[in-house]
This record gives structure tokens, C-alpha cells and sequence, in this order.
């Protein structure tokens, strides 16, 4: 495997499973030193973390905060800054599904409570850490859309909006910060085995399968490649994109 990601440094949120843990993984094999973002502590993942550090003799830091609290967040940042390494990459990983909820049906609260995780808590974090990427006049930031947030699904009207808006985020980030040489990109992926995935409904999941031209369901490690491209050189001249990763949905 090429170290593409070779003496970089990335925060991941939403380390300890699915998409994020793979893309922890990756990143490590890729020879990146990585702040690996969780909610809660947990001995169990800083094992792991410990033992795919070991092996691709790469550093990886656990830092624990709660993207719902912004003290919290404040907390976490002031842990990486206090490693005063550069950061190179930033992953905003980390999300919340809706299980089901159609346009009419869906209480405010439901709207706030996602709202508040998958975009305004991706913006407080991205303002702090882009903050400290703009000294290196370098960076590559990612977040994390959903063909959801694209496409016509009826059902999930709080999630879908929440990607859509990230997506948007991402447009104006990469529109402001390519002055300070900060590429912004999304991913847009389609339905992968996580545990977010598992809560769909049966007919959602088949009806998603089979809208793409693979059918079948994407795996974490698929959509770590993607955002690996993303994170690295080899997408120098990419900002402002939305890369769709979907099995040709
Ligand atoms: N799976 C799919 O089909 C799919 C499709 C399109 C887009 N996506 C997007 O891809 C990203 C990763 O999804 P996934 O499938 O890997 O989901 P997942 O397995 O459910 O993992 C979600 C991650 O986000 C973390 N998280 C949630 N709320 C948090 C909070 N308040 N503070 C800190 N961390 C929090 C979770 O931590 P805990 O373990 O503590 O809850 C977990 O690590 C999400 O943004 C999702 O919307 C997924």
C-alpha cells in the first residue's frame, strides 16, 4: 500500500465505528498521525487505536468530546492545539440518522436535535480547526453528505435537509479558505453497512440496493478510500466538490 497521507496530520470525529473507524484505519496504513475523535471514553477502542498505531508506526490520539456541547468542543480543541503539531487534514465524520420522518410529521425538535449534529456542530468545530490550519496556509478539510442530501427520498426529511445544508457548507468553506491554500471537499455516499444503515427499514435498504447499479450496499472501507483522495495530493485540484461514492445510484 503507498503512503499517500505520508507525515500528515488528521482529525477524524466519529472514530470508534463505522465509517470513521475504517477511515482512522486507512489513514493510519497511509502513514497519517491522526486525533481520533469519540464521544465517550472508551479503553476498548484506545486498544485498537494503540495496536493500528503500533503497525504502521504512526501516532494516534484519543480525544473525547461530545459534538452536542460546546464546551466540550472547546475542551477537545484546546487538547489538540496543546500538541502544537500542524494539521493537515480534517474529517468531519461524525453524524446522526433520523429513523424515518415525513415532511408533515416531523416535529421541530427532531429537526434541532439533527440540525444540531450533522451542521451547526460540523461548523463551530470546522471554525476552530480551520483556524488553525489557515497558519499553515495548507489543509484539506471533508465532511461527510449523504446522497440523501441530493437525491429525491422521501422519509427522512430532517436527515436529508441536515446533508443538504452540509453541502452548502462545504461550497462556501472551500470558496472562503482557498485563499489560505484550504481545499473543501464532500462525500456523498449511499447506503453503507454501519450501524447508522441498520436502522433503516428493510424496504428502505432494498429500495436503496437496488437503486444503484451495483446492488448492493457500500462498505466503510470504500467510502475511507474515497475521503483518503480527498485528504491527500492527489486531489490538489479538487475544492468545492461533492464526490458521490453510491454504486452508480
Ligand atoms: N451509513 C450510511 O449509509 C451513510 C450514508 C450516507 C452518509 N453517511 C454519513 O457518514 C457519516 C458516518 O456514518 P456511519 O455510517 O459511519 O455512522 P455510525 O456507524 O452510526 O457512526 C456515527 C459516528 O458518529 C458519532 N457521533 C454521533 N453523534 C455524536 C456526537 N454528538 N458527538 C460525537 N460523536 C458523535 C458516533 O459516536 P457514538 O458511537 O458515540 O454514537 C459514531 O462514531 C455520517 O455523517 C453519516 O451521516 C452514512
Amino acid at each position: 500500500m503507498t503512503r499517500l497521507l505520508e507525515n500528515k496530520n488528521a482529525v477524524i470525529t466519529g472514530c470508534n465505528r463505522g465509517i470513521g473507524f475504517a477511515t482512522l484505519k486507512l489513514f493510519a496504513e497511509k502513514g497519517c498521525n491522526v486525533w481520533a475523535c469519540v464521544r465517550c471514553e472508551n479503553k476498548e477502542f484506545e486498544k485498537k487505536a494503540e495496536t493500528i498505531a503500533k503497525e504502521n508506526n504512526v501516532w494516534i490520539k484519543p480525544v473525547y468530546f461530545d459534538l452536542g456541547n460546546s464546551e466540550e468542543i472547546k475542551a477537545g480543541i484546546k487538547q489538540i492545539r496543546e500538541n502544537k503539531e500542524k494539521i493537515d487534514i480534517l474529517v468531519n465524520n461524525a453524524g446522526i440518522e433520523q429513523q424515518g420522518g415525513f415532511f408533515q410529521m416531523t416535529p421541530m425538535a427532531v429537526f434541532e436535535k439533527i440540525f444540531k449534529i450533522n451542521v451547526f456542530a460540523q461548523i463551530e468545530f470546522s471554525q476552530y480547526i480551520t483556524k488553525l490550519m489557515m497558519r499553515n496556509k495548507a489543509g484539506s478539510v471533508i465532511n461527510l453528505s449523504s446522497c440523501a442530501g441530493i437525491d429525491m427520498t422521501g422519509g427522512y426529511m430532517a436527515y436529508s435537509a441536515s446533508k443538504a445544508a452540509i453541502i452548502s457548507v462545504t461550497k462556501t468553506m472551500a470558496s472562503e479558505l482557498i485563499n489560505y491554500g484550504i481545499r473543501v471537499n464532500a462525500i456523498a455516499p449511499g447506503i453503507v453497512e454501519t450501524q447508522m444503515s441498520r436502522g433503516l427499514t428493510d424496504e428502505a435498504r432494498e429500495n436503496t440496493k437496488n437503486s444503484s447499479l451495483m446492488n448492493r450496499i457500500g462498505e466503510p472501507e470504500e467510502i475511507a478510500e474515497a475521503i483518503a483522495f480527498l485528504a491527500s495530493d492527489a486531489s490538489s485540484y479538487m475544492t468545492g466538490q461533492v464526490l458521490r461514492v453510491d454504486g452508480g445510484m
